[in-house]
Parts: C-alpha cells; structure tokens; sequence
C-alpha cells in the first residue's frame, strides 16, 4: 500500500460522481471537501467528475457552493489544521467547486432517493448514472437504513462497466451485536467489495508507514518477537476536549470512539505477520489474524477515566460533566487503558498496553516498543547500576519521526552508560504534502482498492475484544485532571506488571 504515497505519479480516477450524505456537515466542510481540493491539485480526479451533496437544508446549489468556498478555504490555509496549511489555489477550487451541485432532502423519505437518481443521472454524462460512490458522512443510526432506500431506489445495482460504491464513516456498530446487525443489514443490499468503511487512521502516511519500516528493512524484523520485546505501548492522547460534541461522545465514549478502531489499526500493524505482497487480502488477513489470536479485553486489566476540571495548554477546561448536551452524572469515559495479550508464537506472553484520552497534557500517537533489559554481568563492579531502557518510538503525530534510545559509555576513565537517542524527522527528509489523510482514502475506493479500508470480519472481532469492557461500563470512571496523563489508576495498571507508562510530558 505504501507505494500509493507521492500521489502524482498515481494516475486520475475513473469516471464517477460522488454523492455525500451529510453535505452540510462538520466532516464535509473539515476534512472532505479539503481532501477533493487536494486531489484537484494532484491532478487526481477524472475530467468526467461531479459531487453532489446532500441534506436537509433547503437550499440552492449556488449558496451550497458559497457556502463551502467561504469555510473549505479556512481549513486548507489553517496552520495547525488538518489539512495541514496549504496553499488555496483559487482556479483549482473553481475547478471543482463548478462540479459540486445540492440535492435537500430527508434521508427517511424514499422520494429523496428517486430525486437522488434522476440528478445523478442529470449531472453525470455516463448511461443510467454510471459509476457512483455514496459517502455516508451521517450520524451512526443512519448507516443501514440509508443503504437500505439506497437499495430500494435501485442506485446500488452497477450499470454495465460502472460501480456503485459505499464508503461508510465510523463507529461501526455500537458492539459486537450492533456491528453484526449492520453488517447483515447493509449485505443484503450490497455485495463486501461495494463496502468501504473507513478509518481515517489509514489514510495517514506515517501509519502506512509503519509496515514499510518494519518489513522494507532487514534489521528490525529479526527482533520483532518475544524474544527481544519486552513490552508494546501505544498512546493516542489528545488535548482536545468533546468539543461540542456532547451528544455523540456521551453515546459513544473514549472505547468505542477510538479502541476498536484507530487503536487497533495500530496495534494489528505492529503486530501482522508479514503479508505476502500489498494485494487487500493479504495484508487485511494478516491483521485479521492479530485480533483472532488476541484475547477479549478483561475489565480488571482496563481503566477508564474522566477528565475533571483543569488546564490544557495554558487554557481553562471545564469537567467534562459540565459540557453541552452531557448529563451532570455522566459515567462516560473521556480516557480509556487497557492491557492486550496476543496468543501466538510471536507475543505470547508480550503484554500490549493501549491508552488514549481527551484534555490531556500534550497531542501524542506513538507506538514504543520497549526491548529486553541487557544483563549487567559484564558492568559488575563499575559505575553502571542499572541498564539503560532500550525503545524504539514510532512518532505518528504530532513531530512524525522515528526514535531509538540507547546507552553510550560516557566519555572518561570510569565506565558509566548514558541513555541517548538517535531520531529521523519526516519533514527533515521529506517534502511533506498538506493533506488531511481523506485524499488517499477517497481516491482508493474510486478506484476499487479496500485495502486501507475496514473489512466486516475485522470490525467484529475488534468488538469481541472489547466487549468485556464494555459490558462493565456502568462502573464509575476515574477522575484525572484535565491537561494530565490520565487518571492515577492507568499508572497502576502498568505498575502491577513492574512496568510505568511512558511520561507523555518533555518527549
Ligand atoms: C475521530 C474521533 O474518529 O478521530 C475523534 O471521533 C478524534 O474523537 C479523532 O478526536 C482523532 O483523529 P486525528 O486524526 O485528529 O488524530
């Protein structure tokens, strides 16, 4: 999948129109209309392309495409945002925002669709539509009975030559029932190669990368084992609070929200067996076996946590109980930990640690993986006490890089070990593209690659693995204070095992 990076050398899709439910959206202005404006730039999209969005706002074509001009240029020139602080290059939006039309309509209402079918056929040149992907960036409850009407109004049945396509955003499924659910539900009207359900942590490069480290070099691998590793962390810790998102994370939580998916595509990837070539299946089976050989989270080896009142980079945040739309006694967890064991001749026996949390102290995804102590014998009777600790940090984001930390003699007559670290930054070696991780993910599915995409067996087992966690929710959460590690209790976690998190401060 790796070799999909550099984008420019990569063809233009084919032929399609791309149907956004939830036009008006959050999503849509943040993230997807950003991500078609780089694929403009990139000279990525076909001639014969169109975007038709749709919701429920009455309005004109004319003030949708105004509408959007006014926020989407804020996002692609914001410094610090998700589309990374790019250049606004006003014929490339021109260009595109002359494709984009506006159907309103109530996703409940079957007449929306039938209207939805004669657009698609009006704006594309192509015979009964042609090829089409519906992006469904709509809240969770809408997801089945949209691809249902979908289904029913006939825009799912492929026209000779053309595809018809369906990328479905996440929480899949609430647990592992709900998921199953959806799955049965959106598979009787859809084929598993029409689904693509997404997760954006695929889309990022340094995730991508992650697989080329490991498996592109011959000197890593060899010690990707129990029998060199002693321990995995991965930290997904974010300063951002729920951001008037009350509604949603109180239904949803730290668990759901972030474990079964983002966490676990890094965790399958750290883990994977290596595929036998890039081709989806191999790899998505690779990472299938990780989960299927991982063992169901167990309540008493997980925290969950709430932020209370605190600072967050030198700002004032509120309990997370007094946020909009979130109740005064809510037990939802803006933090989650969790130990993860894997039963299989590679990490048995290798503990994985997983935290991610809102309002914490600093924005830091990493994956440390810590290596097996060196015996002191040969240092007896010197100056060293202690061996140095051996990691290799994957530094996802912010500061993408890769870091190893070692012991180098210090310079003298007494042999003494100082702990250095030797760091490769992405943006030292490379040109690094602003682009807000969608480009890669809505260009594959127009051209029909799931391989960074999510398939049906993998999302269940994610869910079987935090079912236990889930089903013992209705526990109090720990307090931690906003703009620290977490709660006191994810410390402990790590010290029964004679092991301490990683200190997210000064790294
Ligand atoms: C989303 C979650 O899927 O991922 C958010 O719903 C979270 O709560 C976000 O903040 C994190 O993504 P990123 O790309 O900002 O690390």
């Amino acid at each position: 999948m790796t070799e999909k990076t550099g984008r420019t050398s990569a063809p233009p899709a084919p032929a399609c129109t791309l149907v956004i439910f939830g036009a008006t959206g959050d999503l849509t202005h943040r993230l997807l209309m950003p991500a078609l404006y780089n694929l403009a730039r990139w000279t990525l999209l076909p001639e014969d392309f169109h975007v038709v969005g749709v919701s429920r706002s009455e309005m004109s074509s004319e003030a949708y495409r105004a509408d959007l001009a006014e926020t989407v240029r804020g996002f692609i020139t914001a410094k610090g945002g998700e589309a990374g602080g790019g250049e606004f290059d006003p014929a490339i939006w021109d260009g595109l925002v002359s494709r984009v039309t506006y159907l309103s309509g109530d996703l409940a209402d079957a007449g929306t669709f039938a209207r939805l079918k004669a657009h698609i056929a009006e704006v594309s040149a192509a015979p009964e539509g042609g090829s089409v992907l519906f992006y469904l960036a709509v809240a969770a409850a809408l997801f089945g009975p949209t691809v249902k009407r979908l289904g029913e109004a006939g825009l799912t049945a492929e026209p000779e030559g053309a595809f018809r396509r369906v990328i479905i955003e996440k929480p899949f499924g609430h647990d592992l029932q709900s998921a199953e659910a959806l799955d049965r539900e959106i598979l009787s009207v859809l084929s598993e190669g029409q689904i693509f359900r997404i997760d954006h942590f695929l889309g990022k490069e340094t995730v991508q990368n992650i697989l080329t480290f490991r498996f592109g070099n011959g000197m890593f691998e060899p010690l990707w084992n129990r029998d060199h590793i002693d321990h995995v962390q991965i930290t997904v810790a974010e300063t951002v609070g729920v951001e008037g998102r009350g509604r949603f994370y109180e239904a949803t939580g730290a668990l759901r929200d972030m474990v079964p998916n983002h966490l676990f595509q890094l965790f399958t990837l750290v883990a994977m067996e290596p595929p036998i070539s890039f081709a989806s299946e191999a790899v998505r089976d690779k990472k299938q076996e990780v989960l299927l050989a991982t063992r169901s989270a167990s309540p008493e080896a997980a925290v969950r946590g709430q932020y209370a009142a605190g600072r967050v980079e030198g700002r004032d945040v509120t309990e997370y109980r007094r946020e909009p739309d979130v109740a005064r006694d809510s037990r939802t967890e803006t933090f989650v930990a969790l130990t993860l064991g894997i039963d299989n001749w590679r990490w048995a026996g290798v503990p994985f640690y997983l935290r991610t949390g809102k309002a914490m102290t600093r924005r830091d995804t990493e994956i440390a993986i810590r290596f097996k102590q060196a015996p002191l014998t040969l240092f007896r009777g010197t100056d060293v006490e202690e061996a140095v600790e051996n990691w290799l940090v994957l530094q996802l984001q912010p500061d993408e890089g890769i870091s190893l930390q070692f012991g180098a003699k210090v310079p003298g007559p007494a042999v003494r070990l100082h702990t250095v670290e030797m760091r490769f930054c992405y943006r030292d070696f490379f040109k690094i593209e602003a682009s807000t991780g969608y480009e890669t993910l809505i260009y594959d599915a127009m051209i029909g690659d799931p391989t960074l995409f999510q398939r049906a067996d993998t999302i269940e087992e994610g869910w079987r693995i935090v079912q236990p966690i889930i089903d013992a929710a209705d526990r109090e959460p720990a307090l931690y204070e906003a703009g620290s590690a977490g709660p006191r209790e994810a410390e402990d976690l790590l010290a029964r095992d004679g092991r301490a998190w990683r200190p997210l401060e000064g790294h």
